[in-house]
C-alpha cells in the first residue's frame, strides 16, 4: 500500500505539482508588493479608492527653535532636512554639503551641543532646541578656541570640511574624547578630510582642548 502522502493517491481536486504550488506562491507574493489601490483593481476585486491629495498639515509644520542664539519661527517641508533649512532658508552658508549622505561630517553643527550631521537630521527635529552652526561659536566676533588652533596649526587646505571638522572637534573635546592623538582620531573619525590634512587637525584639537576648559 503506497503512503498516504502520495500526490496519485489524492482526489483529483488535491493533486497539485511543485510547478503549480511554486507559481501560486510567486503570485500571492507579487500581490502582497502591489500598492493598495493597484491590488483593489484587480478585476474581481473591490473598486480601488481613488489617492486623494494629502492635507496642507501633512507635508509641513511650523517650526520654533533656537539658531546662534536668536529665535526662529518658520514654515519647513516636513521633507526639509536641517542642512537645507539652514542654508536655503536662513542663509548660513558655513555649513557644508559635503556627501548628504551622512558620510563626510562636513554639514556637522549641534543641537543643544552635541554633534548632529545635519543632512540627515530632519529640520522639524530642531523643534525647541537649540541649534549651533560655525557662525555661531564666536558670538563676540573673538575667535573659538578651535578656530584659531586650527590656523596656528595649519589644519586646513581646501577648507571645505574645516566648519564641520571645528564643530566635530569642539563636540570632541566636551565628550572628554581629547586625552590623546588616539582618542582624537577615533572620535572624529567621522569627518572626512580630501585634503588630508589630519596631522594638523589632530595636533589642533590636543592644543585647543586645554583651553576650552579655561575659557
Ligand atoms: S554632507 Fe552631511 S555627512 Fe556629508
Ligand atoms: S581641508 Fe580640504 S577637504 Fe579638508
Amino acid at each position: 500500500m503506497s503512503e498516504p502522502n502520495d500526490e496519485t493517491d489524492r482526489p483529483p481536486a488535491f493533486q497539485l505539482n511543485r510547478r503549480e504550488v511554486l507559481a501560486g506562491g510567486l503570485a500571492t507574493v507579487a500581490l502582497s508588493w502591489l500598492p493598495s489601490g493597484l491590488n483593489a483593481a484587480i478585476p474581481g476585486g473591490p473598486p480601488a479608492a481613488a489617492p486623494g491629495p494629502l492635507p496642507d498639515d501633512a507635508l509641513s509644520s511650523l517650526l520654533s527653535t533656537v539658531i546662534n542664539g536668536e529665535q526662529v519661527a518658520v514654515e519647513v517641508d516636513n521633507r526639509t532636512s536641517l542642512l537645507d533649512l539652514l542654508r536655503e532658508g536662513q542663509g548660513l552658508f558655513g555649513s557644508k554639503k559635503g556627501c548628504d549622505h551622512g558620510q563626510c561630517g562636513a554639514c556637522t553643527v549641534h543641537i543643544d551641543g552635541r554633534r548632529v550631521v545635519s543632512c540627515l537630521t530632519p529640520a522639524v527635529q530642531a523643534e525647541g532646541r537649540a541649534v549651533t552652526t560655525i557662525e555661531g561659536i564666536a558670538p563676540e566676533g573673538e575667535l573659538h578656541p578651535m578656530q584659531a588652533a586650527f590656523i596656528e596649526h595649519d589644519a586646513l587646505q581646501c577648507g571645505y570640511c574645516t566648519p564641520g571638522q571645528i564643530m566635530a572637534a569642539i563636540a570632541c573635546v566636551r565628550e572628554g574624547h581629547a586625552g590623546s592623538a588616539e582618542d582624537v582620531r577615533e572620535y572624529m573619525s567621522g569627518n572626512l578630510c580630501r585634503c588630508g590634512a589630519y596631522a594638523g587637525i589632530v595636533a589642533a584639537v590636543l592644543d585647543a582642548a586645554p583651553k576650552m576648559e579655561r575659557a
